[in-house]
Formats: C-alpha cells, sequence, structure tokens
C-alpha cells in the first residue's frame, strides 16, 4: 500500500459537526460500497482512518462524508480542511459492503444510523440496484431533522422502485418516523412506511454505521429468520460497523 496525494476541492458544512469532503486525487479504481483510508500528517505522525467513497467510481472527484467526533484525532482536523489543502488517500481501497457480494432477492434494504449513509450515496449512483432489484429501500437514521443530508442528491433518484425512509430520534419530525431502526423491524413500522415486505423469502438487508445498531438490527432481523450473508452460507443480511 502508499499514499496518493490528495487536494481538497471543497469543504461542504451541514451543520456545526457535519461535514463533506471534495478530493480531487489520482484515479483509484474501486467498487460502489467500498472505503479507504484517508490521513494528515499529525504531530510527525500520519494519522488514518477508514471513509466511505460517497462519489460513484465513475465518477473522478472523491467525496467523502464525516461527523467530527470531537475528542478524536482525525475528524476535527478533517472538518477544517479548506479548498487547496492537502490529505493522504491510501492506493487500496477495500469493503465487501458491495452489491457484488449480495445474492439475489426481490428487495434491497440499506439501513442506516449517521454517517453509515455514505457507501449507500455511492451505491445508489450505480445502475447495478436497478437492474438488479425490484425494490430499493434507503432507510436513515438521525438524532436531528438537520442531519437528514443529501437530499438534493436523493430527489434526483426518480427511480420507481426506490423508498426513502427517515428516523429522527430526538426532535419531533413529521416527515420521519421516531425511535430506532430496530424497534420499527420489531413493530412493523418499518415495513409500513416503506410499504414492501421485510422477510427472508424477499429481501437482502445491508447494515452500515454504529456498530450497536448493526446488532441490534441485525437481532430484530434474526427474529423474522434473516441472518448473516456468508459466502459459504448465503443469508439476508450484509454488515459494515463504522467502530
Ligand atoms: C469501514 C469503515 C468506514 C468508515 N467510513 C466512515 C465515513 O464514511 N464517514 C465517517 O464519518 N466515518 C467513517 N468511519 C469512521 C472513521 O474511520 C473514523 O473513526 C471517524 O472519522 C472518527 O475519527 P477520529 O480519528 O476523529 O476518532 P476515532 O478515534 O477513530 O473514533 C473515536 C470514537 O468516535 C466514534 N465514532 C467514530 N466514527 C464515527 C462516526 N462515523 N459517527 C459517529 N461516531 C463515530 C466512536 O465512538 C469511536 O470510538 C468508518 C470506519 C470504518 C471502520
Ligand atoms: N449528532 C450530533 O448532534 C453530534 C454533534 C457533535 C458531535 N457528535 C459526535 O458524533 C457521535 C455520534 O454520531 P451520530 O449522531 O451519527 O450517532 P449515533 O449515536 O449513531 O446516532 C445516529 C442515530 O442512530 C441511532 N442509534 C444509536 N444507537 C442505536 C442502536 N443501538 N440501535 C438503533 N439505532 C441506534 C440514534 O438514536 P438515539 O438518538 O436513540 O440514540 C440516532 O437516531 C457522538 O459520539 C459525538 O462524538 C454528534
Amino acid at each position: 500500500m502508499s499514499w496518493l496525494e490528495g487536494t481538497v476541492l471543497e469543504n461542504r458544512h451541514w451543520t456545526e459537526s457535519l461535514f463533506s469532503l471534495k478530493v480531487e486525487a489520482p484515479r483509484l479504481a474501486f467498487a460502489a460500497g467500498q472505503f479507504v483510508r484517508i490521513a494528515l500528517d499529525i504531530g510527525g505522525e500520519r494519522v488514518a482512518r477508514p471513509f466511505s467513497f460517497v462519489n460513484p467510481p465513475e465518477d473522478p472527484v472523491l467525496e467523502f462524508y464525516g461527523i467530527v467526533v470531537p475528542e478524536g484525532p482525525l475528524s476535527p482536523r478533517l472538518e477544517k480542511l479548506a479548498a487547496g489543502e492537502r490529505l493522504y488517500v491510501a492506493s487500496n481501497p477495500a469493503g465487501f459492503l458491495v452489491l457484488a457480494e449480495v445474492p439475489e432477492a426481490k428487495t434491497l434494504w440499506l439501513l442506516s444510523t449517521g454517517t453509515g449513509i455514505a457507501p449507500y450515496l455511492s451505491i445508489l449512483r450505480t445502475a447495478a440496484p436497478w437492474q438488479r432489484f425490484r425494490n430499493v429501500v434507503l432507510v436513515h437514521a438521525v438524532r436531528y431533522a438537520r442531519e437528514l443530508v443529501y437530499q438534493d442528491l436523493l430527489k434526483k433518484i426518480e427511480r420507481p422502485q426506490f423508498r426513502y425512509v427517515t428516523f429522527v430520534s430526538r426532535e419531533p419530525h413529521a416527515a420521519a418516523l421516531s425511535g430506532r431502526i430496530p424497534a420499527a423491524i420489531r413493530d412493523g413500522r418499518l415495513e409500513a412506511a416503506a410499504g414492501v415486505a421485510l422477510d427472508a423469502a424477499s429481501s437482502h438487508v445491508m447494515l452500515c454505521g454504529n456498530p450497536q445498531m448493526l446488532k441490534d438490527a441485525a437481532a430484530a432481523l434474526a427474529e423474522r429468520g434473516m441472518r448473516k450473508h456468508r459466502r459459504r452460507n448465503p443469508g439476508h443480511i450484509t454488515v459494515e460497523s463504522f467502530w
């Protein structure tokens, strides 16, 4: 693995803690849903963290969506980068949250919390989900309504198969479900909001974001007879934990 030099083209601030970096860097081959390590030199050390690509693979400008973890070493510095500043991008994208690893299904569920929406924004802008699935449901759960980012991009996905369901957990918001994803899987509110069945016969579920959500959602899905997908033991759930 080697490091490539990237230049920040834009750092968009959605809220005081949410930002999106557009980066010009040498072309990288990756699959939608994968991540790459990005890094800064801090106090003489290269500090690197994985970030999912938001851009689809054919887009030459790299895009990453991040949150400031105030006590974290890297994210507060990434949030402060301005256009023209440098960062490093690893040369070896990786990750299994990709449609090539997903078996046939009628409905693809893309479940996320917080910045976990990032890899889905790449996947949704490729041809594969629309060619392979009758329904594609994007679910984004955030604490506050202002964290429902990338609305412009999502509005442009004018596919009849597409459903977009949101959760806002820490304030009332008329257009979103309240509470958390696992509870809404259990009590049927998620299925009702999407208007499609969530079951082992029809669905494959991708989970991305908060590791506790991944565990709790997988447990709720297990109650519906769904299990983790493995190449040698096909199932219905593919996960990527962000920490
Ligand atoms: C495969 C993979 C892909 C990732 N993709 C992204 C991405 O696209 N966008 C992104 O913002 N982060 C992503 N992360 C997390 C990212 O790598 C860093 O951990 C994060 O940017 C914080 O870095 P830090 O050095 O400031 O703090 P760290 O020391 O890395 O983390 C400190 C703590 O912050 C919390 N935390 C870390 N990441 C997040 C997060 N994303 N949301 C909420 N709390 C968090 C956890 O409690 C963690 O223990 C990904 C992680 C993995 C493993
Ligand atoms: N979001 C902010 O306002 C903010 C501001 C500054 C810094 N940060 C930093 O970012 C970190 C949190 O990031 P975030 O807001 O993206 O995180 P998050 O805690 O992962 O919350 C995102 C969504 O996931 C839900 N969730 C949490 N645990 C879950 C579980 N076990 N099962 C199902 N859903 C679950 C949350 O619901 P609940 O609300 O019910 O937990 C919320 O709706 C903080 O630790 C902090 O360092 C956040």
